[in-house]
């Protein structure tokens, strides 16, 4: 019983299957579309091998759901079907090349679009492509000073959907992050909001660029820097060791010049007086004869 119940569903899941992909194998195709919310999503059919073509066909599967979206053939011309007027357009119209485009994309255009090559005799070839929306903010960093020196706490919030991995970074090698937390908050509209904190320490003898960045599946990342001042800024007026040294350095030299104007005088009275002596002499000299 088992036997002749089970077998036929195989067979057919097997011809089924081959022959759908033998169809699609000519068909070039995007397999996934990534795009942000708001943004534009185009997506293209070209069938590879020529074919008496009689109609090009879009269909959009979410859900389970189909719904043919819009269809191309050279007597009725462009057709966009009702519910989809406001959302698809064409944009290259052919039988063996076609493409729509996808406007203002939101969370109700995922799913995944198709594209048949309706051909007479041999039937449909079919592409497929699946639409992913995403959305990704630009994250906010907040650094704080901490209760010890040479530590501070960094935290960066990101808000997307899926939820974004949020990822800190420090230009200075000899600064580290510790002490890693990371919070997801899920909001009303399906966006999670991602914090991760952490805390950098080691001492810092320029000032530093603490980065962080925001991914979402493949798309380009967003990323945000921020300068933490040097410590020398506000912090070396009170540091008395370095205004020990600023002093007696400063005094050093002002004794230095001192010094050496002194010797100076000194040198030039002892010439001076050195002269004058010897013309007293040769006054004296004088004076016998
Ligand atoms: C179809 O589109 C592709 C890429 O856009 C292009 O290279 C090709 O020449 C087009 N073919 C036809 C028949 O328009
Ligand atoms: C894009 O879609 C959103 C939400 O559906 C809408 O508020 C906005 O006005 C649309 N923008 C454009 C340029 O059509
Ligand atoms: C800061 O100091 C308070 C009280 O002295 C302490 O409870 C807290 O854990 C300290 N925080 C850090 C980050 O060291
Ligand atoms: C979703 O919610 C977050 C947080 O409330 C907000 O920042 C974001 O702009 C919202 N996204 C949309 C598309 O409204
Ligand atoms: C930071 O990490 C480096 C390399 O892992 C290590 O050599 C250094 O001691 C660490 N510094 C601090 C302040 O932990």
């Amino acid at each position: 019983m088992s036997f002749f119940g089970v077998s036929p569903y195989f067979v057919a899941v097997f011809i089924f299957g081959a022959f759908e992909k033998a169809l699609t194998a000519v068909i070039q195709t995007q397999q996934t579309v990534l795009a942000a919310v708001g943004e534009d999503a185009e997506v293209s059919c070209q069938l590879l091998e020529t074919k008496d073509v009689l109609q090009v066909t879009w269909q959009k599967i979410s859900n389970d759901v189909q719904e043919n979206v819009a269809t191309y053939s050279k007597y009725f011309g462009q057709r966009v079907n009702d519910g989809f007027t406001d959302k698809v357009e064409f944009v290259y119209t052919g039988l063996q090349n076609c493409s729509i485009v996808i406007r203002n994309v939101t969370e109700q255009d995922e799913g995944c679009y198709r594209c048949l090559f309706n051909t007479y005799p041999e039937g449909s070839f079919i592409g497929r492509t699946c639409l992913q929306v995403y959305e990704l903010h630009e994250p906010v960093v907040d650094v704080r000073e901490s209760n010890s020196t040479e530590e501070w706490v960094v935290s960066c919030s990101a808000t997307g959907r899926p939820a974004p991995t949020v990822t800190l970074s420090v230009s200075q090698q000899d600064l580290n992050f510790s002490q890693y937390n990371t919070v997801s908050v899920s909001n009303t509209n399906a966006t999670f909001t991602v914090t991760t904190t952490a805390v950098l320490s080691g001492s810092r003898k320029h000032s530093t660029q603490v980065g962080c960045a925001a991914r979402v599946l493949s798309a380009p990342h967003r990323e945000v820097m921020v300068t933490i001042p040097h410590d020398n800024d506000e912090k070396s007026g009170s540091d008395p060791r370095n205004l020990g040294i600023r002093i007696s350095a400063s005094l050093s030299s002002v004794v230095l010049l001192v010094a050496c104007v002194t010797a100076l005088i000194f040198v030039w009275y002892r010439k001076k007086s050195q002269s004058s002596q010897s013309h007293r002499q040769v006054e004296m000299n004088v004076i016998p004869t």
